[in-house]
């Protein structure tokens, strides 16, 4: 083990399979100028495939109640149904950082109730970390006290889309761009371990990366950022929706799952599937007595 990965708890991913991610991990990363590689999963299949090829944050992000349940938005998921994908996931994982998002309502109310639902995560789903959305400089700083690991989330927040008026570019003007450093700075001051920047311009991503001690992650926010995450849905073309402009589609399972889909259709209406080498048989002897039956 090097010298900067016994300093980091011996816990810095070193592109071995069975080193674990950690939170101080992520911010041992920035400093070796280390991308960090994350994408979310909401079920036990995708979290392995994410998991085994090498991602180093999964986030059960609450977007699953668009492109998993079909909702307009993520305002309605429910804390039992973010726990629920969050243990799927977490059984699947070895390696990864697991970070579950807390979803809208479950930490708009009291510091104290953000925080007993942010245990759940930890206590009953088995999550490494929570992500919230906005500037709640005391609720991290409440969730750090209670050895809660916190991923901010700032820009475009999904939760606030009644608040922004749909889904918009944020921190258009100077102004707004030194109240997103701001706000970056104090949630890293009140101990949040990374923080996700979604759609804010490039150029205010790469001031925000360049100041804090930990990393940025941005969706729609650059390359500066000190990692990348995306909606695997997106990266797959599974998610319906028109592609938004800082997806890349690596590949398109909606084709390969179709195609799949109609073949195994046509086989069953030719009766072509099952075949009998697909097909179980009784054993020899009882066979010979079926026939002189
Ligand atoms: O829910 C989610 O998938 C997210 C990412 C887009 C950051 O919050």
């Amino acid at each position: 083990m090097s010298l900067t990965n016994f300093l980091a708890g011996g816990n810095l991913p070193t592109g071995n399979p069975t080193t674990k991610v950690t939170v101080p991990a992520l911010s041992e990363m920035k400093r070796q100028l280390k991308p960090i590689s994350a994408l979310t999963a909401y079920d036990y299949a995708t979290a392995r495939l994410v998991d085994e090829a090498g991602i180093d944050l999964i986030l059960v992000g609450d977007s699953l109640a668009m492109v998993v349940m079909g909702h307009e938005n993520t305002l309605s998921i429910t804390v039992d149904e973010m726990l629920h994908h969050t243990r799927a996931v977490r059984r699947a994982v070895r390696r990864a950082l697991v970070v579950a998002d807390m979803p809208f309502g479950s930490y708009h109310g009291t510091i104290a109730e953000g925080v007993a639902n942010a245990v759940r995560f930890v206590k009953e789903a088995g999550a490494e970390a929570v992500k919230i959305e906005g500037a709640r400089v005391e609720l991290v700083a409440a969730l750090t006290a209670a050895e809660i690991p916190v991923v901010a989330h700032l820009g475009l927040t999904p939760q606030s889309v009644h608040r922004m008026g749909g889904y918009r570019v944020q921190a258009k003007t100077a102004e707004a761009a030194m109240r997103l450093k701001a706000d970056a700075l104090a949630l890293a001051e009140a101990g949040a371990g990374a923080v996700v920047l979604e759609g804010v311009p490039r150029e205010a991503a790469a001031a925000i990366t360049a100041e804090l001690t930990v990393p940025t992650i941005g969706i729609g926010a650059g390359p500066e950022c000190d990692g990348q995450i995306l909606v695997f849905h997106d990266l797959v073309n599974l998610s319906f929706s028109p592609q938004a402009k800082f997806v890349r589609r690596y590949a398109d399972a909606a084709s390969l799952f179709r195609g799949a889909i109609e073949r195994y259709r046509e086989d069953v209406e030719h009766r072509a599937f099952p075949n009998d080498a697909e097909s179980y048989h009784l054993p020899k002897p009882e066979l010979a007595q079926a026939k002189t039956a």
